[in-house]
């Protein structure tokens, strides 16, 4: 499973990067917003910003909502560098506009997916990454990870070559459980990466260790 980080925080993603096990970036308008990233230039500058630091796959999203609009910013978003990842949400226009981005060989991420009908269809239109938001499934009082489960046999069975990204992860045991679940992908804020890390025991094994290193060597 791969490991992307869900910020526009440079110094998050270069920590994240610095550990060694980062496999992408995701963005969102709320993402770049936070950071108080405005303006075309500046958005275009502070992807490429990120670019600059990970080895690939950074999505960058659309925020046109009509067909003719999403593939303007797509291709704009996606001169900027070959690691952008075009992120388009789930919506008519924008099924068709991963259709024309999959043929012309630019690669999206499908965003704002809570159901397995919408899966298959990103699936149908030759989207590269789906983005099943299961954080905000959960808050809903439904399943996200039975969502992450659903999705994957589906793809399973079927053949779909789509990978399942799962996003809006709010916690450690949400990237143990997409493992367990068959994602592909999980996408993360830099808590939920460094928790991992995270076991009492660990700690107290650790100190134990080198107290009777320092003891012995005394
Ligand atoms: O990748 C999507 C993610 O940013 C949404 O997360 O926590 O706002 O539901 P959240």
């Amino acid at each position: 499973m791969k490991f992307f980080i869900d910020t526009a925080n440079l110094s998050q993603i270069k920590e994240a990067q610095d550990l060694g096990v980062l496999d992408g970036v995701t963005t969102n308008p709320s993402l770049m917003a936070k950071e108080g990233i405005n303006g075309e230039l500046n958005i275009r500058n502070h992807y490429k910003a990120i670019c600059d630091i990970v080895y690939d796959n950074v999505s960058a999203e659309v925020i046109s909502t009509d067909y003719e609009g999403m593939i303007k910013e797509g291709n704009e978003l996606a001169s900027i560098d070959e690691k952008i990842v075009v992120k388009i949400p789930m919506i008519k226009d924008g099924i068709k506009a991963i259709k024309y981005f999959s043929s012309k060989g630019i690669r999206t991420n499908c965003t704002l997916v809570f159901s397995p009908g919408q899966a298959i269809l990103a699936a149908k239109a030759g989207a590269t990454f789906l983005s099943p938001f299961i954080g905000r499934v959960d808050d809903t009082n439904w399943d996200g990870i039975e969502l992450i489960q659903q999705i994957a046999s589906i793809y399973a069975i079927q053949g779909y070559k789509t990978e399942i990204l799962a996003a809006s992860i709010r916690n450690s045991l949400h990237i143990v459980k997409c493992a367990e679940a068959g994602a592909d992908i999980v996408t993360c804020p830099l808590s939920a990466i460094m928790g991992l890390l995270k076991h009492p025991l660990t700690d107290i094994g650790l100190a134990q260790f080198l107290a009777d290193h320092k003891k012995a060597n005394a």
